[in-house]
C-alpha cells in the first residue's frame, strides 16, 4: 500500500536513482565500502589489569562479543604513550604504547585474534599535533628562535612592544588562545607556539619535511605489525595559512567546536599528503593483498568540500557527520542524505556514515526531546536508517545497548579539557565516555575485575539496565536490533552500496528503496502514519502493527522489484 504524495513532503524524486554507480565486485572490491566499523574508545571499555581503565588486553576478552555482533572490524582509539591530557590526542611517541594501555606485545595479541576472527583493525593516527612532552616539542624548547629544532612547530615571536601579545588573535577550539607564551632557556618571557586544540598539543609544522617523514615512518610501523588502516585524526588540520594571519572570526573555531577558520584548516596543500599515504597503503596492499584504508576525520562544512579529500588518490573514506549535527526532522535527514549520496558517492568512495562517536552526545538522549522513551526509539530509527543506507556506517560502543548521555556527572568527576579550559559544561565529552557495563547489577558492571580501582570516569546504577548481559538476554533490545541489521546488510545484496530511490511519503515520514526491493521507512512523526508497504517488515526497530508505522520507528521490507 503506498501513501499519496502530500504538500510539503520533502522534494521527493520518484524514480530517480541517487546513486547510480555500480559497486564493484570481485578481488577489486574494497572491504571497506560497505563495512560497519566498530569504535572501541580503548579507556572505557574494558580494564583487564584493574586500574579503572580499559586496556589492549581487555578488548581482546571482548572481541567474540563484537564478532556475535556482526561488525566487520574495530577502530581503536589512540593507545599510543602520552600523558593524556586530551586522553591520547595528546601523543608523546606514536610508536609506543602507553603503560595505562598495555604493551607492544598485548598490541600484537590483539592484532592477531583480530586477525584470526576475521575483523579488521584500525588504528587512530594524530598527526595535526603531538604532546608537549613529545621528544621534538621538549628539543624545541630547549634550542633557540629560528633554529631547525623549533621549525617542526608553528613558534613565532609576539605582538606588542615585549611581545606579550600572541602573533594572532586566533582563538583553539577548546578554549582560550590558540598562542601559548614560553619561556626561553634563560628564563625569559619568550616566544609563542600555535596549538588549535589545548596547550598541551602543540601544532606541528607540516610544511617542514622532516613532519612528513616521520609520519609515513609511523605508519609504515603500525602496518608493519598488522594494522588494517588508520583513521586519520583532525584531517582537514595540518597546514596553516603560511603567513599565520588575523581571523575575521577568530571566535568560529571555539564557538562552533568545529574546525572552520578557514586560514587555520582545510589548506589545499594537505591534499598531497593524502596522496603520499594512500601511495603507503597502496605499497602494502599491492604487496600482500590486504587491503589497508584511510579514514578521515575530514570535517569541513559541506559535503561538495569534504569530495575533495576522496579524489582517487586521497583517501579512502571520510567520516560524514551531518547527521551528528542532524535534528529529528524528516525534511533535514532528507536533505542531509541527498547531499552526501550526491557529492561523496559521486566520488567513487561510499558515504562513511556515524550517528555517535566519542565527542557527541549519545543519540538516546541527542533524540530524546527530554524523554528517555522517546529518545531510546529515535535512537533505535536512526540506526535502522543509517543501516539502510548506501555506504559505510561507524558505530560507537555502547550505542548497540542503547545507552544514553550521562549528563549529571560532578564536576569534580569531569576530565575533558573543555571543561577545563571553558569551565562550561556546555559540549564537554565526558558524558558518552563512561565505561562500558557489561553484566551485574552494579558498578563496575564488568567493566573491572574484582577488587578494581573505581572506574575513571563513574558508572551511574542505572546503567543495570542497560548491561550487554540483559541485552543479550532479551531478544526485543537495542542488541537484537543491530545485531539482526548487520546480519541483514551481509545477506542481502540490496543493501550496503547501490542504489537509493526515494519514494512518495506524507510529511514526517521518509521512505526510500535500495536496489530492486527493499524499502527502508522512518516516521519522525509523533502520530502513527500508514506504513509505505503492505505485510510483515523484515525488520522494525519497534512494534510494529498491520499497515501502521509507529511514531519514532523505522521498518524494512522486501517487495520484489518494488516499483513504487
Ligand atoms: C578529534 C578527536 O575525535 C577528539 O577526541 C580530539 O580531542 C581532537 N580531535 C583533537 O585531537
Amino acid at each position: 500500500m503506498l501513501t499519496s504524495p502530500t504538500p510539503g513532503d520533502p522534494p521527493a524524486t520518484p524514480g530517480r536513482a541517487l546513486l547510480t554507480a555500480p559497486p564493484a565486485a570481485g578481488p577489486d572490491r574494497r572491504w571497506w565500502r560497505d563495512a560497519v566499523v566498530y569504535q572501541v574508545y580503548l579507556r572505557s571499555f574494558q580494564d583487564s589489569d584493574g586500574d579503572g581503565v580499559g586496556d589492549l588486553a581487555g578488548v581482546r576478552t571482548r572481541l567474540p562479543y563484537l564478532k556475535r555482533l556482526g561488525v566487520d572490524g574495530i577502530w581503536l582509539n589512540p593507545f599510543y604513550a602520552s600523558p593524556q591530557h586530551d586522553h591520547g590526542y595528546d601523543v608523546a611517541d606514536h610508536c609506543a604504547v602507553d603503560p595505562l594501555f598495555g604493551s607492544l606485545d598485548d598490541f600484537d595479541l590483539l592484532a592477531e585474534d583480530c586477525r584470526l576472527l576475521g575483523l579488521r583493525l584500525i588504528l587512530d593516527v594524530v598527526p595535526n599535533h603531538c604532546s608537549r612532552e613529545h621528544p621534538w616539542f621538549r628539543a624545541a624548547l630547549r634550542a633557540a628562535p629560528g633554529s631547525p629544532e623549533r621549525a617542526l612547530f608553528h613558534f613565532a615571536d609576539g605582538r606588542g612592544e615585549g611581545g606579550e601579545l600572541p602573533p594572532n588573535n586566533w582563538r583553539a577550539m577548546f578554549g582560550g588562545p590558540a598562542w601559548t607564551r614560553i619561556r626561553e632557556a634563560d628564563g625569559s618571557p619568550g616566544q609563542w607556539y600555535l596549538h588549535l586544540f589545548t596547550p598541551e598539543q602543540p601544532d606541528l609544522n607540516w610544511r617542514r619535511p622532516e613532519v612528513a617523514a616521520e609520519f609515513e615512518r609511523i605508519l609504515r610501523f603500525w602496518l608493519d605489525r598488522g594494522a588494517d588502516g588508520f583513521r586519520i585524526d583532525v584531517a582537514a588540520g595540518l597546514f596553516k595559512h603560511p603567513e599565520l594571519p588575523d581571523s575575521p572570526d577568530p571566535e568560529a573555531d571555539e564557538r562552533t567546536r568545529d574546525s572552520v577558520n578557514p586560514l587555520a584548516w582545510n589548506q589545499p596543500e594537505v591534499h598531497g599528503i593524502w596522496r603520499r599515504w594512500r601511495a603507503v597503503c597502496e605499497e602494502y596492499t599491492a604487496r600482500d593483498g590486504r587491503q589497508r584504508l584511510l579514514v578521515g576525520e575530514a570535517s569541513v562544512p559541506t559535503a561538495a568540500e569534504q569530495a575533495a579529500y576522496l579524489r582517487p588518490d586521497e583517501l579512502h573514506q571520510a567520516f560524514f557527520f551531518h547527521l551528528l549535527h542532524a535534528p529529528w526532522d524528516a525534511a533535514h535527514w532528507h536533505r542531509v542524505v541527498d547531499d552526501a549520496v550526491r557529492d561523496i558517492a559521486a566520488t567513487g568512495s561510499t558515504v562513511t556514515w556515524v550517528l555517535n562517536n566519542h565527542d557527541q552526545v549519545r543519540t538516546t538522549t541527542r533524540f530524546g526531546a527530554d524523554d528517555p522513551l522517546t529518545g531510546a526509539a529515535r535512537a533505535r530509527a536512526a540506526a535502522l536508517l543509517m543501516l539502510a543506507l548506501p555506504g559505510a556506517a561507524y558505530l560507537y560502543q555502547g550505542e548497540e545497548l542503547g545507552l544514553p548521555e550521562v549528563e549529571d556527572l560532578p564536576d569534580e568527576a569531569l576530565t575533558d579539557p573543555i571543561y577545563h579550559r571553558t569551565g562550561n559544561r556546555t559540549g564537554i565529552r565526558d558524558g558518552c565516555r563512561i565505561p562500558m557495563p557489561w553484566s551485574g547489577q552494579e558498578p563496575p558492571f564488568g567493566f573491572a575485575p574484582e577488587g578494581a580501582k573505581q572506574p575513571w570516569l563513574p558508572q551511574p546504577t542505572h546503567f543495570a539496565a542497560h548491561t550487554a548481559e540483559r541485552a543479550l538476554a532479551d531478544t526485543g533490545s537495542a542488541w537484537h536490533l543491530y545485531r539482526e541489521a548487520l546480519h541483514l546488510r551481509r545477506v542481502l545484496p540490496q543493501l550496503g552500496e547501490g542504489t537509493l530511490r526515494w519514494i512518495d511519503t506524507p510529511p514526517g515520514v521518509l521512505a526510500f528503496v535500495r536496489g530492486d526491493g527493499l524499502i527502508c521507512a522512518v516516521n519522525f512523526g509523533d502520530e502513527p502514519a500508514l506504513a509505505p508497504v503492505d505485510g510483515e517488515p523484515l525488520l522494525a526497530s519497534g512494534p510494529c502493527p498491520p499497515c501502521t508505522l509507529p511514531a519514532a520507528t523505522a521498518a524494512w521490507w522486501i517487495a520484489g522489484n518494488a516499483k513504487l
